[in-house]
């Protein structure tokens, strides 16, 4: 089935599908043209024949050769496939599906499975004494329906069997691992019980944290038939009421956070479940309030991510503020040290999500340097909330070194917005420059000339062997693409366009962010450009390796003679 879809897709042309219906301009590497999704007044529809996928940067419509009959046509999908099949002149061999959905008993284990670890706590001391050790009381308990994983591997798979579930349904669903000739073990162990249910209250997956010290600290269940990580938000189901109520949602790092907040009195607070905000929970939080305040932690990683998560939600037309709890706690430690005050302090105080990055760009640089000034105004062009920019144009004017008068200054910064603006190509951000400038940020340029590389026929053989070494990439979207790719075909590329392979990439998040990176993205690797890149790439690697035998070879002479020479090495390379 999945081969014929494949099939179809590298045989039907998308270009040629929706030039049917939308008059399409080269342009670049892509196709564009006005968006037949929305009432478009800007071409900002893309169409690629090498990812076979099209985007509308506008409205956010996006798919395939298939979602592109299914909506405009309105067909199911097995007769959108059953129709390109035919224009393409392939023979199906396939029956369609009949409907038959294991849905039902896939839910019916996960409630078995949530009862089984509900009864594990209250039958374990040691679970419920680490529950009182961290203020979990047994209203918590009780209301977020938390549960303990013992230690004993068999416990679960036995009491699944006996009560007659299939060992296999419950590894597909993330709650046992192993095969029926070597066994099965309890995929959770030694850990306190997270149940998560989307947003119509269906028990759908798991996070476990470890009682105590130990790595990791968290597992949560990855993608399941039931269950699709990037959209859904711990918390949901149960803060639903009061985000609509209210008009507004908190946006946490972790479950206990969650927890924190609503027993705090915000019980519009949810979280992202162990990744970073997807567009598609924006998308959810959007349909039930227009306000998110984003509560996160101060380090550097809650910072970046605060910033990420607040582009995200703006692009959805969410109002964001945004705060940080204070240095080196957590909404959880906050509630339990001092009490829910501060919490119900900070999230009046949030800031906009402006405000918070000229105060980014503040901790780093003084207004007496020019790129303090070159950061600000780009950050006030990015923006388009109007009444806030003016805001911040009244708070920064006055900095400007050597200007006393406000109104000069005012003009002054006013001016370096216009030629900002008037630049060549800065119209106001459209969708597309957005996402190209997220995965500016969020990728290193040798890993984006190293992956788009691959996706060019001329380059893809030789770049190939990186995507073995996913750790020598400098970021976790980076490492997450190339992990994605090896998976999917290890040492061996995969032959022809993008389209023709990108369904193998795995998970179905990645994939799409993927595509949208190479959507989005200018960037044309050449033979220079990516002969350079594989020459940092093998550096980076070299380095690791050295910082590894470093840690582990306390003093002998001759290793580290040999670590100083390939250190010197390296060093010549750069
Ligand atoms: P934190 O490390 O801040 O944990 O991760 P926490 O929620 O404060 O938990 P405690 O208080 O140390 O017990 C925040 C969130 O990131 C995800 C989890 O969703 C967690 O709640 N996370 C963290 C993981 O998915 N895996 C990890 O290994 C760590
Ligand atoms: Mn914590």
């Amino acid at each position: 089935m999945n081969d014929e879809r494949q099939l179809v897709r590298s045989r039907v042309s998308l270009v040629e599908l929706v030039s049917q219906e939308v008059r399409l301009k080269k342009t670049g590497k892509n196709w564009t043209g006005l968006c037949p999704f929305h009432d478009d007044k800007h071409p900002s529809f893309t169409v690629s024949d090498v990812t076979g996928t099209y985007r509308c940067w506008s409205c956010g419509a996006k798919g395939d050769v298939f979602t592109w009959m299914m909506e405009r046509r309105r067909l199911t999908f097995r007769e959108a496939l059953e129709e390109l099949a035919k224009q393409a002149g392939i023979k199906l061999s396939s029956k369609p599906q009949e409907g038959a959905s294991k849905r039902g008993s896939h839910i019916a284990l996960m409630e078995a499975v949530g009862k089984f670890f509900k009864s594990a706590l209250a039958d374990s001391a040691r679970a419920q004494k680490y529950c009182s050790d961290r203020g979990i009381d047994a209203n918590t308990i009780e209301y977020w329906e938390l549960g303990f994983a013992e230690d004993a591997p068999d416990a679960l798979p036995t009491f699944l069997k006996k009560s007659g579930f299939a060992l296999a349904d419950a590894k597909e669903l993330f709650v046992v691992d192993g095969d029926s000739t070597n066994g099965y073990g309890g995929k959770f162990r030694d850990r306190l019980m997270f149940p998560i249910r989307d947003e119509r209250g269906v028990l759908v997956a798991y996070g476990g944290r470890i009682i105590g010290d130990g790595r990791p600290k968290y597992i949560n269940s990855s993608d399941t038939p039931l269950f699709r990580k990037s959209r859904v938000l711990y918390g949901l189901h149960q803060a639903s009421s009061a985000i609509a109520k209210k008009n507004r949602a908190i946006l946490v790092e972790g479950y206990l956070d969650v927890i924190a907040c609503h027993r705090a009195g915000l019980q519009e607070a949810v979280a992202s479940l162990g990744t970073s905000l997807t567009e598609e929970q924006a998308k959810m939080l959007k349909r039930w309030c227009d306000r998110v305040v984003v509560l996160y932690d101060r380090d550097a990683a809650g910072q970046k991510a605060a910033e990420r998560a607040s582009e995200l939600l703006a692009a959805e037309g969410i109002h964001v503020s945004v705060c940080l709890m204070p240095e080196g706690q957590d909404p959880d430690s906050v509630l339990r040290s001092v009490g829910p005050a501060p919490l119900l302090k900070a999230v009046e105080q949030g800031i906009s999500p402006l405000e918070f990055r000229i105060q980014q760009i503040q901790t780093r640089l003084e207004p007496t340097d020019d790129a303090f000034w070159t950061e600000v105004t780009v950050a006030l062009t990015d923006s388009t909330d109007v009444l806030e920019i003016e805001r911040q144009i009244e708070r920064l004017a006055p900095l400007i070194p050597g200007l006393r008068d406000p109104m000069a200054s005012r003009k002054a910064l006013r001016r370096m917005i216009q030629k900002q603006t008037a630049g060549p190509e800065r119209t106001a951000p459209t969708r597309r420059a957005r996402r190209e400038r997220f995965f500016r940020l969020e990728m290193s340029g040798v890993d984006r000339v190293l992956l788009l590389a691959a996706v060019s026929e001329n380059f893809r053989h030789l770049v190939w062997p990186v995507f073995e070494l996913a750790d020598t990439f400098s970021s976790e979207l980076s490492r997450e693409f190339a992990v994605s790719m090896h998976d999917a075909f290890s040492g061996t590329p995969p032959e022809g366009d993008l389209a023709s392979w990108v369904d193998a990439l795995q998970p179905e998040d990645t994939r799409y962010r993927f595509l949208d990176f190479v959507l989005s993205s200018d960037l044309e690797p050449d033979d220079t450009g990516v002969a350079d890149a594989l020459k940092i790439f093998e550096n980076r690697k070299e380095s690791i390796e050295i910082r590894k035998a470093v840690v582990a070879v306390p003093s002998n002479d001759k290793e580290l003679a040999e670590i100083g020479e390939r250190l010197r090495r390296i060093k010549r390379v750069e």
